[in-house]
């Protein structure tokens, strides 16, 4: 006997009625971007590999060791996307997106690919909701960025998470301040791999969860202390409207997101309910990207969120949301002539609006009474030989056992009126 064939390691199917949860999360993270005004776009999922390299960094994890690229039968080097800002910012200097109004501001949501180890809410194939507010620097549309996420997440009716902010400078104060931090670096005791690192990027050392790296880090310079005027008034102003609008944050100085591509104001959610994998979304400003792209030297802000470990958060926390609510009607015929009726009545049911539906395959009383109350409609119509005779059907409220008959004739029409209120 051969092998049955399985999802590939680290993915997973997602199956009714949990599905209708994630639809749910999905459905409650958008609909505040769609309020304020963002677009929705859709990207390929996969662009040429430089579109990464270029885009999210040398540096990081993500594009040395956990992309999936392979060459097409064209011999185009091409990359799945690890995450969904760079594609963004690929078509918007595509489609000069920056000779219009600005911000422009749109939303996505999609599959992302990591070649990661798997665990727990982290996965080799998962979801991302995305948002990117571009081509304005104004610390203003930070503060939306940011408390549009919040929005998602508070919508769904989380409440045990954290929002994590900080500022990684840009290209005034950072060369300094990196700098002071290699010079740091060079005093401790790291392995070749981790100077490695820090030789293309030393602000990844800070990231560096091992403890014995960590208990080196102790005194080490952080950016926030070193940012230029212009970035500190950027940081302050962003602060100040978040305040205003009501959101409470951690300052998090030893912040370092996974992407190279940051400047300025930087963010991550955490939701304490989830162990090792915590972020439920992160972003931040990257006023570099466009012009690493080979486009205008224009700015942008936005976030992911990871749908399926918000998923995670909204059962850690116990919320009762996007459950299964079933059909409204179920329609029970027993013989060929009453099948007739009943696919039509239910055709005609879905066609005004009202989710109804019906057995299929030789099922019995018994069976059919079954799926009725399994499909979570509060009602049935059944349709026997000796009604069908009669010229009738049984309307039965399922949640009473109570029925009454109705002529065939009028039994769209009481449905509708029975189930559609
Ligand atoms: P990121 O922090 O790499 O940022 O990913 C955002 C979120 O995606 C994470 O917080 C997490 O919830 C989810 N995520 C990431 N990797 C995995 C995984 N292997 N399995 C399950 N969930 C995962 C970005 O991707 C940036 N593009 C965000 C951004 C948008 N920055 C600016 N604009």
């Amino acid at each position: 006997m051969s092998e049955g064939l399985r999802a590939p390691k680290g993915t997973f199917d997602v199956l009714p009625p949990e599905s209708e949860r994630f639809l749910a999360v999905r459905e409650t993270l958008t609909a505040p971007l769609r309020r304020a005004g963002y677009g929705y776009v859709e990207t390929p999922v996969f662009e040429e590999t430089a579109v990464f390299s270029r885009g999210v960094g040398e540096s990081t994890d993500v594009v040395t060791k956990e992309m999936y690229t392979f060459d097409d039968r064209g011999g185009r080097s091409l990359t799945l996307r690890p995450e969904l800002t760079a594609g963004l910012m690929r078509a918007f200097i595509e489609h000069r997106l920056h000779t219009g109004a600005l911000p422009v501001k749109l939303w996505t949501v999609g599959s992302a690919f990591r070649y990661e180890r798997p665990q727990a809410g982290r996965y080799r194939h998962f979801t991302q909701v995305d948002m990117e507010a571009l081509g304005v620097d104004d610390p203003a549309l930070d503060a939306e960025v940011v408390a549009l996420g919040v929005q998602g997440f508070r919508d769904l009716g989380l409440t045990d998470f954290e929002l994590l902010l900080t500022s990684l400078g840009d290209g005034s104060d950072r060369p300094q301040y990196r700098e002071k931090l290699v010079a740091y670096l060079d005093r401790l005791d790291l392995d070749e791999d981790t100077r490695r690192r820090a030789e293309i990027n030393p602000l990844r050392v800070l990231d560096d969860k091992r403890p014995e790296v960590q208990a080196q880090l102790q005194d080490a310079p952080l950016m926030v202390d070193h940012l230029s005027d212009s970035s500190r008034a950027h940081y302050d102003a962003v602060r100040q409207y978040l305040t205003d609008l009501g959101i409470s944050w951690t300052e998090a100085p030893m912040l370092v997101r996974g992407l190279d591509y940051y400047t300025k104001t930087t963010f991550e959610f955490v939701h304490h309910g989830l162990g090792a994998q915590s972020a439920i979304g992160g972003g931040g400003r990257y006023d570099g990207l466009s012009a690493a792209l080979g486009g205008p030297d224009v700015s942008g802000i936005g976030y992911a969120v990871g749908v399926d470990r918000t998923l995670l958060a909204v059962q850690a926390e116990g919320l009762d949301i996007g459950v299964a609510t079933g059909v409204q009607a179920f329609v029970v015929p027993l013989g060929a002539e009453a099948k007739r009726l009943a696919v039509r009545l239910v055709g005609q049911l879905r066609q005004a609006g009202i989710s109804a539906d019906t057995v299929y395959g030789d099922r019995g009383l018994k069976g059919a009474m079954k799926a009725a109350d399994r499909s979570g409609a509060s009602h049935a119509v059944v349709i026997g030989e000796r009604d069908l005779a009669a010229g009738v059907g049984q309307l039965k409220d399922l949640r009473t056992g109570e029925q009454i008959a109705v002529p065939t004739g009028e039994l769209f029409e009481r449905v509708r009126a029975t189930v559609g209120a």
